[in-house]
């Protein structure tokens, strides 16, 4: 069986660990967007042997440790995603579904190059920490992408693809 087949088993809809794991690692990824900045301040005053606030620590050791939930967590995820695989797409035609893959095949690989990225710009510095930041705007993008393709799915087409994400099955 190739990577390809198994990775879509098709099955009738998500379980119960893959639903939790898919908001949980989502709550986690939106909070990291926002305190980011403060590992980034971090750093630079490190750099230059500045003081830092308490609460900047604070948010950047937030930083540290649910940077590295979200890599274990996505370890599992993709464990149970290549066994238990995905429900098939809804029919959208071959250009959207396609999208709909490639779009979620480029979170995954985000969820496991940021962190990396992270921990070796924390221990190792440049360029590691640049090409870490510059995934920013990438996550933004895809997960804006995302919750348009959703929003498209429950109003416009009414297919209840955000149930899916909602009760296991
Ligand atoms: C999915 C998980 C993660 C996300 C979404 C994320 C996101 C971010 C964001 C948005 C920034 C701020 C960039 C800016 O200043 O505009 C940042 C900076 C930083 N993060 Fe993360 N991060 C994650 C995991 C980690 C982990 C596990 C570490 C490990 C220590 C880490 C270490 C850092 C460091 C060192 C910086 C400063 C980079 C620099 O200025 O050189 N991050 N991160
Ligand atoms: C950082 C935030 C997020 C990340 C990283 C993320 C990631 C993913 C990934 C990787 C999948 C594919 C699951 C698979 O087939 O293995 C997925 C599916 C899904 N996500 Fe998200 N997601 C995020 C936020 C959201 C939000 C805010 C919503 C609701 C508006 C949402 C709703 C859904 C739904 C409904 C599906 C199922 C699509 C389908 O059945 O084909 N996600 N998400």
């Amino acid at each position: 069986m190739t990577f390809e087949s198994r990775s879509e088993t098709p099955t009738p809809g998500y379980s119960l660990p893959q639903i939790g794991l898919h908001w949980i690692i989502a709550a986690l990824v939106i909070a990291q967007l926002f305190i980011g900045e403060s590992m980034t301040e971090l750093v630079e005053a490190a750099e230059e042997g500045e003081p830092i606030s308490g609460s900047t620590s604070t948010f950047a050791t937030t930083h540290y440790y649910f940077g590295i939930a979200i890599l274990a967590l996505v370890a599992i995820r993709l464990a149970l995603r290549l066994t238990n695989g995905a429900p098939p797409p809804p029919a959208t035609g071959q250009t959207l579904e396609t999208l709909g893959r490639v779009s979620h095949w480029l979170f995954y690989a985000l969820l496991v190059v940021v962190p990396i990225t992270g921990l070796l710009g924390y221990y190792l510095g440049d360029p590691y920490g640049e090409i870490h930041t510059f995934a920013k705007p990438v996550f933004i993008g895809l997960i804006a992408l995302h919750v348009v393709a959703v929003l498209y799915h429950q109003f416009w087409r009414k297919d209840d693809v955000l149930m899916r994400m909602l009760k296991p099955d």
